[in-house]
């Protein structure tokens, strides 16, 4: 138990003294006509008019702005749209019955003089290419701050999920000296400073392993890591940043992602990843909708109607499935995988629904996925894809006989990993889904750019 003085402390920051309604999202939740309160934030909107001034206020707190009705009479000096203000005054209902600020003192905080170069105008829908060439400056458009709210409960709403099923949240390492996928798209990390290099030189090693002692890179995949604990502690998942060095501007690839993985222990069978990862999809889509009907409603409008796969099942194709269903739309190719053009064809025949592509050629994929029971040319794999983006989610079994993942393993820095499998071994499967990539397809967002605050990729690293 903890002592009665530290609780009361604890009670005190509910206690009247604090200040009540610190942002626009609370004044609207919980305020009422006749309240005194205060809001401090970005003019979105200006109206003069006989007598009063109309500013819709917003302060980033939700997609709602609070209208504020200023009386000539007040000093406004230099208040414009984009600048930033202190309002205090009393609550109102407007005569169209929305709760309004009648403004008793107005202070702007910051000045914005538009012509002096602010890229935004009010009432503008400007097109995301545009406003992306000012990504310092985006968050204060309404299209990015939705998208950024979204960001934010989808992410809460991921950590929901995993918690209420028990699993463990695990903060796995963004220096590693492994290339999990062994794709080759790995960032390598030293030192900067020519000095430590140097020194650490003298000591007998070559630059690129001057440092950690073996060459390292910024994590491509928390997959091996997340297996060494679920072996010991059950189902794990972590979410973080991901990073990978692929020469490619695509609409749909980034060099840093959040990518969410999860590990689910004593798990044989494709189905039940399958099953989690739908679940998790369409918890976090529905609960979304619940808590930012507002911000989504205005991507809607922007991007066209949200998916309507929510009351359907997900689709499961196998890869030679697809493979023969592309070959009559006239769109097979004589390379191995799925192409984009592909994936998308695959998720328009399954009438976008999001579709399993499972039971994957072995060397299509990485060398941890487990062989299929059935036929051991093929590996338990699965890619989902999803409308707007195609793949969204790759995942699969894992190889847990030593003898197979020994003789499949790319290099003995994984010494470690296959040991994994000589104590206490267990079956588990798991998968990574791109967060940027679940927002495109959630909320029809074309390019994966828009969907975080600052996006990386080839030369494209400035800020
Ligand atoms: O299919 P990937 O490469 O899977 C893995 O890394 C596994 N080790 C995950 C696991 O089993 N724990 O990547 C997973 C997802 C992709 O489906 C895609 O959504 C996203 O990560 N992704 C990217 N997103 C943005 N930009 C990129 N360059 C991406 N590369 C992959
Ligand atoms: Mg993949």
């Amino acid at each position: 138990m903890w002592p009665t003085k530290v609780i009361s402390k604890i009670r005190y920051l509910q206690s009247p003294h604090c200040k009540k309604y610190s942002v626009i999202a609370s004044v609207l939740e919980k305020a009422n006509v006749g309240d005194s309160t205060e809001v401090k934030g970005w003019v979105k909107n200006l109206r003069v008019q006989k007598e009063f001034i109309f500013a819709d206020v917003s302060d980033g707190s939700c997609a709602q702005r609070l209208q504020i009705l200023i009386p000539k009479s007040l000093k406004t000096d230099c208040l414009s749209f984009g600048s930033s203000v202190h309002i205090t005054g009393k609550l109102s209902k407007s005569p169209r019955g929305q709760l309004e600020l009648v403004a008793e003192n107005v202070t702007v905080l910051g000045a914005c003089v538009v012509l002096d170069g602010y890229p935004f105008n009010p009432r503008t829908t400007h097109p995301p290419e545009y406003i992306r060439q000012y990504t310092h400056l985006r968050s204060r458009t309404n299209y990015i701050s939705s998208i950024l709210r979204v960001r934010n409960t989808v992410t809460k709403h991921i950590h929901d999920f995993y918690t209420t099923h028990k699993y463990l949240n695990v903060n796995t390492p963004i220096l590693t000296s492994n290339d999990c996928e062994g794709a080759g798209e790995v960032f390598k990390i030293q030192p900067d400073s020519e000095e430590t290099v140097k020194a650490m030189m003298q000591e007998g090693r070559d630059k690129d392993t001057v440092y950690f002692g073996s060459k390292t890179y910024l994590t491509v995949s928390g997959q091996l890591h997340l297996e060494a604990i679920c072996r010991g502690m059950g189902n794990v998942y972590t979410l973080g940043p991901t990073f990978r060095a692929e020469n490619n501007r695509s609409r749909l690839h980034l060099s840093e992602f959040y990518m969410l993985e999860a590990e689910l222990a004593f798990c044989d069978d494709l189905q039940l990843l399958q099953e989690n990862i739908e679940d998790l999809l369409k918890y976090v889509y529905v609960e979304t909708r619940n808590t930012n009907e507002a911000d989504l409603c205005l991507i809607d409008k922007e991007n066209g109607n949200a998916p309507s796969w929510l009351n359907k099942s997900f689709i499961t194709l196998s890869y030679e499935e697809a493979k023969a269903i592309l070959e009559k739309k006239k769109i097979a190719s004589t390379e191995e995988g799925l192409n984009k053009e592909q994936e998308l064809a695959l998720v328009e025949y399954c009438g976008g629904v999001p579709v399993f592509i499972v039971k994957w050629p072995k060397e299509l994929k990485s060398f941890y996925m487990k062989e299929c029971q059935d036929d051991n040319g093929k590996v338990d794999a699965l890619d989902l894809l999803a409308p707007i983006t195609g793949e969204i989610v790759g995942g699969s079994l894992r190889e847990d006989s030593y003898g197979k993942l020994k003789d499949k393993l790319p290099s003995d820095k994984l010494n470690w990993y296959l040991e994994l499998r000589k104590f206490g071994n267990i079956p588990t499967g798991g998968y990574g889904l791109g967060l940027e990539r679940l927002l495109q397809t959630m909320c029809r967002v074309a390019n994966i750019k828009d969907t975080l605050p600052f996006p990386r990729w080839p030369h494209n690293c400035s800020m």
